[in-house]
C-alpha cells in the first residue's frame, strides 16, 4: 500500500508571518491524518516553518535546488542547505521552472541525482502542454520527461522519489483533466517505471496529480487506483482549502 502524499506548493507566496499563519492551522489537523503532509515553502520562510512545525507530522518541502554542491552560481540554493535546514522533499522540475527559467530535461536529471544522492526526496514534476495533448502527443512527453529525469537514477535511488504529473494546461487554470485521464497517464508512468525498474518498484514509487486540485475535485481524484496524491498550487495558501484536500 502506498501512503498518500497531499503537497502544497506555495510558489512564491508567503512572508514569514504569512507562513507561521498558514502551517499553524495546518498541522494540528495534519496530525489526524495517516496522508502525509508537505509543505513546499519559498526558501526565505523554511526555517521559520521548520521551527512552527516541530513535533507535528507535516513535512517540510522546497520548490527548487541547484544541481551543484557549491560555488560561484549566484542566488541560487544548494542540496547542502536544504539538508541543513531540515528540508524532506524537495520541487524538481516544475513546469514553471521549465518554461519561465529554462529548465530542460537533462538539468531536472542533474537535479534529481544530486537531490537524491544528499537525501532530499525529489518531487518530480512532468506533464505535457495544451498543444501537446491536444496533438495526441501527451504519452510521448510524458515518456520522454520521465525517461530523461531517471537516467543513471538506481532502484535504490528511486524509492526516495515522488512523481507528480501535472498538465500544464491544468495548472492554475481550473481546468482539470479528468481524473479518469489522469489516472491513465499515471498508470502509463507506473509501466514505464515497471519497463526500467521492474514490478516492485513501480508499485513502490508514489505519483500524484497536480493541476487545479481543490476540495471539490480531491475525492475523486485521489479515489483512482493509481493517484496517490496530489500537488496542490492555488488551494494550498488557505488552510481550509488545503485541510479539506488533505482529508479527501
Ligand atoms: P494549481 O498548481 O493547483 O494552482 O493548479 C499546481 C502546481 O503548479 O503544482
Amino acid at each position: 500500500m502506498r501512503r498518500p502524499i497531499i503537497a502544497g506548493n506555495w510558489k512564491m507566496n508567503k512572508t514569514i508571518s504569512e507562513a507561521l499563519g498558514l502551517v499553524n492551522e495546518i498541522k494540528e489537523e495534519a496530525n489526524k491524518t495517516d496522508v502525509e503532509v508537505v509543505v513546499c515553502c519559498p526558501f526565505t520562510v523554511i526555517s521559520e516553518v521548520k521551527k512552527a512545525i516541530e513535533g507535528s507530522k507535516v513535512k517540510l518541502g522546497a520548490q527548487n535546488m541547484h544541481w551543484e554542491d557549491e560555488g560561484a552560481f549566484t542566488g541560487e540554493i544548494s542540496a547542502n542547505m536544504l539538508k541543513d535546514l531540515g528540508v524532506d522533499y524537495v520541487i524538481i522540475g516544475h513546469s514553471e521552472r521549465r518554461q519561465y527559467f529554462n529548465e530542460t530535461d537533462e538539468i531536472v536529471n542533474k537535479k534529481v541525482i544530486k537531490a537524491i544522492e544528499k537525501g532530499l526526496n525529489p518531487i518530480v514534476c512532468v506533464g505535457e502542454t495544451l498543444d501537446e495533448r491536444e496533438k495526441n502527443r501527451t504519452f510521448d512527453v510524458v515518456k520522454e520527461q520521465t525517461l530523461a529525469a531517471f537516467r543513471d537514477v538506481s532502484n535504490d535511488g528511486m524509492k526516495d522519489v515522488v512523481i507528480a504529473y501535472e498538465p500544464i494546461w491544468a495548472i492554475g487554470t481550473g481546468k482539470t483533466a479528468s481524473s479518469q485521464d489522469a489516472n491513465e497517464v499515471i498508470a502509463y508512468i507506473r509501466s514505464l517505471l515497471e519497463n526500467k525498474y521492474g514490478i516492485e518498484i513501480s508499485e513502490e514509487v508514489r505519483i500524484q496529480y497536480g493541476g487545479s486540485v481543490k476540495p471539490s475535485n480531491a475525492t475523486e481524484i485521489m479515489n483512482e487506483t493509481d493517484i496517490d496524491g496530489a500537488l496542490v498550487g492555488g488551494a494550498s495558501l488557505k488552510a481550509e482549502e488545503f485541510l479539506e484536500i488533505v482529508n479527501f
